[in-house]
């Protein structure tokens, strides 16, 4: 059977074509980047006509790369949630169209499960029970995952996510928008012991983070310097902001594996894409005789391929209503 993929709960437009193993045979993501550079982070509104504008060509793209037909699908999922809800509403709203003219099944699915289930479809084997870590621009979770359709959220941040703190680091550094990917280019450039910078909520046991408090030490640190900053400034910076960012989520997922006994651990998210994270969290596992799957780098980043944990709940027999909500948490 072929499905039909939607996301749209942020600012990426996409739309996805799996097979019921699931196979992914078309990943389209369309980037609003160009549409909310010029205000320095993600509007809504702005999101939501952006949306509207991208998401009928994105799913007639997936269709096409696909070389499948409308009628060739057998069912439709969408990830109705977590998210801003006036995006949401366009990837659910289209689904629902086309579930409807179809007459195929509707099947709402949690973008953070999702996210988990980009590990799955780059594995040969199933990845489940696992520990997860989901790192990104909106959302900084461990989750205790018995299954792909079941999780607990043992740990989230009390404040900024992982993404959203490199973000607001590279925009005080002036590194552009977004600026999770700048920031990472030229941390290479630098040293990662030039500044101390603070780990929020360090205490052994505690799965929760906290990044407000690193990107309060950043800016101060800036304060001090004589600006423009120099490339070899900002390259310390960021290499030291970076390397804080990392040894928390690394140090919090030990504490998580310590505590659930976990031997899988699976971790997805835009923030990892990042080759000093997937190198840590490498070693981390190592040592403790933990499995490690990382997401594949094109499937980190939101997109619709990861829907394909919809596959999953239709095996459960679970769908959903023609009635199904947008929902922002
Ligand atoms: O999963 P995603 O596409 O969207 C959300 O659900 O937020 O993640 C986007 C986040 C942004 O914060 C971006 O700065 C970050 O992923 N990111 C990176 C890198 N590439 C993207 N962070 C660190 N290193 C990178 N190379
Ligand atoms: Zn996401």
């Amino acid at each position: 059977m072929y499905l039909l993929g939607i996301e749209s709960s942020c600012d990426e437009t996409a739309a996805s074509v799996f097979t019921d193993e699931p196979r992914v045979l078309s990943s389209v993501v369309a980037s609003q980047d160009r549409f909310h550079a010029r205000f320095g982070g993600v509007v809504p509104e702005v999101a939501a006509r952006a949306h509207l504008i991208q998401i009928i060509p994105v799913i007639r793209q997936a269709l096409s790369e696909a070389n499948i037909r409308p009628c060739d699908l057998g069912a439709v999922a969408v990830q109705n949630r977590p998210g801003l809800v006036g995006s949401l509403l366009v990837g659910v709203s289209a689904a629902k169209m086309i579930s409807l003219a179809l007459g195929v099944p509707l099947v709402g699915v949690d973008h953070i499960e999702g996210h988990v289930y980009a590990c799955q479809l780059g594995a040969s084997k199933s990845i489940f029970p696992c520990l997860a870590l989901i790192v990104s621009g909106g959302h900084t979770l461990i989750l205790d995952c018995p299954s792909a359709t079941e999780s607990k959220r043992i740990g989230q941040t009390r404040d900024d996510a992982a993404g959203e703190a490199l973000d607001k680091a590279a925009a005080m550094m002036g590194l552009g928008f977004p600026g999770g990917p700048a920031l990472d280019r030229i941390a290479q450039t630098g040293n990662p012991n030039a500044y101390d910078f603070p780990m929020g909520m360090p205490q052994e046991g505690n799965l929760d983070f906290s990044f407000s408090g690193l990107k309060t030490a950043l800016l101060y640190t800036i304060r001090k310097l004589d600006h423009p900053l120099s490339e070899s400034q900002k390259g310390d910076l960021a290499a030291s902001f970076l390397h804080t960012v990392v040894k928390t989520l690394v140090k919090k997922c030990k504490y998580a594996l310590k505590a659930t006994g976990h031997k899988r651990l699976a971790v997805g998210g835009g923030v990892a894409v990042n080759n000093l994270l997937r190198n840590k969290l490498g070693e981390m596992t190592a040592n403790l005789g933990v499995e490690l799957i990382l997401a594949p780098p094109e499937w980190c980043t939101d997109n619709a391929a990861m829907a394909a944990v919809a596959v999953e709940h239709l095996r459960l027999g679970r769908c959903s209503p023609l009635d199904l909500d947008a929902l922002p948490c």
